[in-house]
């Protein structure tokens, strides 16, 4: 696939540099074609019925299939979600943290993960991460870790800075569980979570998927209690004796039957992406960064992932006046920043967009 051929995928691109890949990736005519035609067909014909079913069922462990491979972990370790702050809540809920436990987060964590620790019985410490270098993350976040410590809680990559954060060594170091929040990094750097304990992700941002989808994998399902169970959760179960039977891998955290039309779009989101979509990326991300630093200070540091956060005296305002001249990012509440998200997809001149609009 040519890059002329990967942007004609996303009909946005002709009109909009759309940088806002960190909240909703762009959406193609492919999965919006096949939502589209999965709706048309249950119009036409019922919205279910035997074929249909049967079909759903291959198609579900097909979905889970290219998100084990997307993460480099067996497919028995996947469970699909709605998204990464459920993937969130699945493990502290499960994890049955108690009052004397704690758990290490980062002071630059999205809410989907700040809520559900913060309802956690356990004791949130914080370490402070957020004006500092990148590389005193490792250390810093080290220094909160104790003998109570039953969960290291972090982003991939964070969703304010950019900054990559380095949990495969603080998992070596200290022994203790991760639970990563990989929003921001799966579809947009490689990921190999075969070494986290947990690792969440969404599907609606980097991966062009439709909303609402993402994945959780669970590196040993018997690690964890299943709190929540759906219908999706057994393999049998006793109605005389309201017992069940859950699945023996991951799926028994599945936590809803996903929208045929939303399956079918999953599909064809993971047959988008091109084979030199993480060079493509880094390359866009390094030079809006490089653009960007002549004009404003950029806190995202070179080298990390596909997100360039600079500062704005109004960053709100600096939104709706990129957005007039056909540029697409965001302000990051309470941070003083805008964020502009770079995809395989990013061209020259989207990027030459931005910098011109900023002024
Ligand atoms: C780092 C991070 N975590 C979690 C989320 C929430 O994602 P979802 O809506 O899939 O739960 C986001 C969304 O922006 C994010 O950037």
């Amino acid at each position: 696939m040519t890059f002329d051929e990967a942007r004609a995928q996303f009909p946005v691109l002709e009109r909009y540099a759309y940088l806002n890949a960190g909240t909703f990736g762009p959406m193609s005519h492919a999965v919006a074609g096949a939502i589209a035609a999965e709706q048309q067909r249950a119009l036409e014909e019922g919205r279910i019925n035997r074929a249909v079913f049967l079909r759903y069922l291959e198609d579900r462990p097909r979905v889970r299939e290219r998100f084990a491979q997307l993460l480099g972990v067996p497919v028995e370790s996947i469970a699909l979600t709605t998204s990464t702050s459920e993937g969130c809540n699945v493990v502290l809920n499960g994890l049955d943290l108690g009052p004397g436990d704690e758990v290490v987060t980062t002071d630059s964590e999205h809410f989907g993960l700040i809520g559900p620790l913060a309802v956690s019985p356990a004791t949130v410490r914080v370490a402070r991460i957020r004006d500092l270098p990148a590389a005193d993350a490792n250390e810093t976040i080290l220094a909160e870790v104790g003998p109570r410590t039953k969960l290291i809680a972090l982003s991939e990559v964070l969703w304010v800075t950019g900054h990559r954060l380095p949990w495969r060594e603080l998992r070596d170091a200290t022994g203790v569980p991760v639970l990563v929040d990989g929003a921001q990094s799966a579809g947009a750097i490689p990921v190999d979570a075969s070494e986290a304990d947990f690792y969440t992700v969404s599907a609606q941002k980097w991966l062009c998927g439709p909303d609402l989808t993402g994945a959780l994998s669970v590196r040993d399902p018997d690690s964890l209690r299943l709190a929540q169970p759906s219908y999706l959760s057994q393999r049998e179960y006793d109605l005389a004796e309201a017992t069940f039977e859950p699945h023996e891998g991951a799926d028994r955290f599945d936590t809803h039957f996903t929208p045929l039309s939303v399956t079918a779009g999953l599909l064809a989101a993971f047959d988008l992406h091109p084979e030199w979509r993480f060079e493509r990326a880094a390359e866009a991300s390094a030079r809006c960064r490089a653009l960007l630093a002549e004009r404003a200070e950029v806190v995202t540091e070179p080298g990390h992932a596909n997100l360039v956060a600079f500062r704005a005296a109004d960053p709100e305002a600096t939104v709706v006046r990129l957005a007039e001249n056909g540029v697409i990012v965001r302000a990051l509440p309470g941070t003083g920043l805008v964020r502009a998200s770079c995809g395989w997809w990013t061209s020259d001149e989207d990027l030459d967009r931005l910098v011109a609009a900023l002024g």
